[in-house]
């Protein structure tokens, strides 16, 4: 049977250890990818199955994680309804034409699985062939995804998103609307072709006040989680800065909370409730320290953690290049070590 200690902790279910993997735990702090990348572009790699497969791999053989997440980006669903994007290398998502108005919405195409991401579908059928971790899907949210489309790219303020918000909450709502329908697909899909567990990441979502993310964004975000509670796979969600919005998570439907570095782990727990598990959440800047100071914050994680039904140790956010691969090994290593002794 396949190493299932992640699905377990995601369900709250005992584990023999404390369940590990990392977002972006695929990317440029490792020779073989950076290797890939002289060779195809990110999106290239998305859409060449078996070349994909090898990288959503690629971790798991190197580390030793407890789980797989598809190699993918959040903007690909977006350019299969029909608005073109590009990955500026140090940037992120940039795009030409950004929408503005509900012209520009209603333009945007119906998305269809098969048809528009037939190679996602291939890819995560190799996967399963292929890992005895379960293979994590996922999706953007609709805030984020909203972020990018409405910007054009990436942004501190997010200013022309939230004054589309405030100004023209129809097209708000039918961009939301938009989106909703897209990642309800989109998710199905990759749990028919085989992924395990699945999780939205709404990354820039703690720009928000408490009320505008209630008002503007978790209606969403719930009808989201609703759509897709029938897979009956552990579903996580995740964002940045998110500390003030954490007691409105649990109201999504998610069953899993991932939580940054800005807040303790314990404080984080009380924040959720005991009826969500807990995914991170150390500061991905930490992997920089000396390996003595990594090993006590990581402690410390693992120590609050268990305190709390069901914890997955990751990262705040996703692995940066300049991390060494031996460092994320040493890690891996010790939080299945320490999580036993310390269940
Ligand atoms: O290993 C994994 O985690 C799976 C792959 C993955 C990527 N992007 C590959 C990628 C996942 C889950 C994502 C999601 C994603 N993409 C998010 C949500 C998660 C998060 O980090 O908050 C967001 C906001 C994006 C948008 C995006 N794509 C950004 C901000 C960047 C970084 C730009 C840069 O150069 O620093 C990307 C590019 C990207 N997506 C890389 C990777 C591995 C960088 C490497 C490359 O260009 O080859």
């Amino acid at each position: 049977m396949k190493n299932d200690r992640f699905l377990r902790a995601c369900r709250q279910e005992k584990t023999d250890t404390v369940p590990v993997w990392y977002m972006r735990q695929a990317g440029r702090y490792q020779p073989e990818y950076r290797e890939i990348r002289k060779k195809y572009s990110l999106i290239e790699i998305t859409t060449i199955p078996d070349v994909c497969a090898e990288v959503t791999m690629l971790p798991v053989q190197q580390l030793g994680v407890d789980a797989a997440i598809l190699f993918s980006d959040i903007m690909v669903p977006v350019g299969a309804i029909g608005l073109p994007f590009e990955i500026k290398s140090g940037v992120g998502p940039v795009i030409e034409t950004p929408i503005r108005t509900l012209d520009d919405v209603n333009r945007l195409h119906d998305f269809d699985m098969e048809q528009d991401l037939g190679y996602v579908v291939e890819t995560i059928q190799i996967l399963n062939r292929e890992l005895d971790v379960p293979l994590i899907g996922f999706s953007g949210a609709p805030f984020t995804l909203a972020s990018y489309m409405v910007e054009g790219g990436p942004s501190r303020n997010h200013l022309k998103t939230k004054a589309m918000m405030y100004r023209a909450p129809e097209v708000w709502e039918a961009l939301m609307a938009r989106l909703e329908k897209t990642i309800v697909h989109y998710l199905e899909g990759q749990v028919k072709a085989g992924a395990q567990a699945l999780q939205i990441f709404d990354s820039w979502v703690g720009t928000l006040s408490p009320l505008d993310y209630k008002r503007y964004v978790l209606p969403a975000v719930k009808r989201i989680f609703a759509g897709i509670q029938h897979l009956d796979v552990p579903k996580i969600y995740f964002g940045v800065g998110t500390g003030e919005l954490l007691t409105q998570f649990p109201e999504t439907g998610a069953d899993v909370i991932g939580i940054d570095w800005r807040v303790p782990l314990s404080e984080a727990g009380k924040r959720v409730g005991d009826n969500v598990a807990i995914q991170g959440n150390l500061d991905p800047a930490v992997l920089l320290a000396p390996w003595p100071e990594i090993e006590q914050r990581a402690k410390t994680i693992i120590d609050q953690g268990k305190q709390h039904p069901g914890h997955i140790f990751n990262l705040g956010h996703g692995v940066f290049p300049d991390v060494e691969v031996d460092t994320l090994r040493r890690l891996t290593e010790f939080i299945h070590e320490y999580g036993r002794t310390s269940l």
